[in-house]
């Protein structure tokens, strides 16, 4: 192992206090293996009040002053502990105090600009007054995009962040964080730096724009979409500043949480089992579609679904498509939250095909570990997928993932062949090609059970441990603080 780092993982999302999506995942994950191989790795995040109903806090600084614009805002950091990795969290209720993480459940919230500006800021704080000189300070989206630029052009001269490097991950950069000038002063972005190749998006602030300038590296949640992000078609309009910074760009896998995502230790399934007993996977596919209200059918295909409704997970051809693959003999159970066009689309499938749809709107922790575990094969037909997790988790529970190739479903999943594949994918995203790959999954189940199996089995033997993803980010943190 390295020396031990300092790490700072300044992130929006932690799974056990907030969730909205995958950055949850990583945000409790990779500070816990990198924990384990001996670093100093501490979280930081928004105090939201989702967080303050659950958890028991300590307080770490009292009040903790933040300059903004011309202003100095008073915050205070609280402390708790995840598995021994110290949590922070910023409380400034003026900006957090919200059920919501990002938006009132239909619109943005019209000051996430200086929400997440002044989050960026208070870590830098809080950073001083824990008297915790980091040597990285990972960041992560959009909301810790500022950052970078706080570190180099505020407090360059600060001797306290002498040695701090800082690194930018990207885990969705279709979210960049653009916003209004008006926000600029609050910021304290000076004019020379409102050009379009440092914050300047078509006359707005761009904040993932800024992260590109000022990251001395930057990472992508898998090679694949690293390599995505440098193309036109994949790099959602940065794809020009970012090969500007080519050398600089990386790609790392995230890890599966197999302590979580397991189906021979997993509290949430109706009954346990494994890739050399699969007796319990046919009790959860059941139970499954006993609990949707469909027909208990054990021998026909279920496909499952577990997603945020949102137009990069492929529903603007997913759902015509549907509309077509239904007719088979199968059943498709969605759970699912997010754009009401996708709910109204999936409420018209359940009508259109009572005895084969089921599906909830909503998000249930305990019904999307049910639904890996229950059924035969798992729809992934994203546009565009910076990793994905659930394909991972349908794997381990020997669910065959239906996935697009792209992003880091490509790097996840290996197509069918007679000897080898863990899955099915297809490359266009076209109703038309999904359900080809679709036709060909049901084919095999049907008339090839004995290659299904040993699929199943190809599937669970695979693994995304956080130690392989943990030991490349070490590797990483050191590349970047050379620079
Ligand atoms: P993304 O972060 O783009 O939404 P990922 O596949 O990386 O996609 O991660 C999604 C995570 O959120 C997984 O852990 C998945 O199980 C969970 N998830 C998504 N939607 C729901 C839902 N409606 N209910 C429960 N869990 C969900
Ligand atoms: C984002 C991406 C998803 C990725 C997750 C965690 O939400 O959409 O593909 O798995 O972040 O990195």
């Amino acid at each position: 192992m390295a020396e031990p780092l300092k790490i700072m993982l300044a992130i929006s999302e932690v799974d056990g206090f907030v969730k909205t999506g995958g950055l949850a995942d990583i945000g409790r994950s990779l500070p816990l293996a990198l924990k384990k191989r001996g670093h100093d790795v501490r979280i930081i995040l928004p105090y939201y009040s989702k967080i303050i109903r659950q958890k028991t806090m300590i307080p770490a600084v009292e009040t903790l002053g933040v300059p903004m614009g011309n202003k100095e805002l008073w915050c205070a950091v609280k402390q708790c502990f995840e598995e021994k990795v110290p949590v922070y969290l910023v409380e400034y209720d003026l900006f957090f105090a919200r059920e919501r993480c990002y938006d009132d459940g239909t619109y943005p919230f019209v000051d996430n600009a200086e929400r997440f500006g002044f989050f960026s800021k208070a870590v830098l704080q809080a950073c001083q007054a824990l008297n915790f000189a980091p040597d990285i300070i990972h960041c992560n989206d959009w909301h810790t995009a500022l950052l970078p630029f706080y570190l180099k052009e505020h407090e360059k001269d600060n001797p306290f962040f002498k040695k701090t490097a800082t690194l930018l991950t990207f885990h969705n950069a279709s979210f960049q964080g653009h916003f209004p000038l008006t926000s600029r002063e609050f910021l304290g972005i000076g004019w020379e730096h409102f050009s379009s190749d440092r914050f300047e998006d078509f006359g707005q602030l761009n904040f993932l724009k800024g992260g590109i300038a000022w990251a001395d590296k930057i990472n992508a949640v898998s090679p694949g979409y690293a390599e995505e992000l440098l193309t036109p078609l994949g790099g959602h309009g940065l794809h020009e500043m970012l090969q500007r910074r080519q050398n600089d760009v990386h790609g790392i896998l995230n890890g599966c949480d197999y302590q979580t995502w397991n189906p021979e230790i997993d509290p949430y399934i109706p009954v346990t089992y494994s890739a050399l007993d699969l007796n319990g996977k046919r009790t959860c596919k059941e139970e499954l579609q006993k609990a949707f209200q469909l027909p208990r059918r054990p021998d026909i295909p279920v496909i499952g679904m577990v997603t945020r409704l949102s137009a990069q997970k492929g529903f603007e051809f997913a759902i015509p498509a549907l509309m077509e693959i239904l007719n088979w003999e199968l059943q498709l159970i969605v759970l699912g939250a997010g754009e009401h066009w996708i709910e109204g689309a999936l409420d018209v499938l359940e009508q259109q095909f009572p005895e084969k749809v089921g599906w909830k709107n909503g998000y249930d922790w305990g019904l999307a570990h049910w639904i890996e575990a229950g059924s035969d094969m798992f729809l992934m037909p994203s546009l565009f997928e910076p990793c994905g997790l659930n394909q991972m988790y349908s794997l381990k529970y020997g669910t065959l993932p239906i996935v697009r190739s792209v992003g880091g479903l490509r790097d996840t999943v290996t197509h069918f062949t007679e000897a080898d594949g863990t899955g099915f994918v297809f490359e266009e995203p076209s109703p038309e090609a999904l359900i080809h790959c679709v036709r060909q999954s049901v084919e095999t189940y049907y008339e090839q059970p004995a290659a299904f199996q040993k699929l199943i089995q190809n599937a669970m033997a695979k693994q995304f441990d956080w130690e392989n993803s943990a030991d490349q980010y070490e590797d990483l943190y050191l590349e970047t603080m050379k620079k």
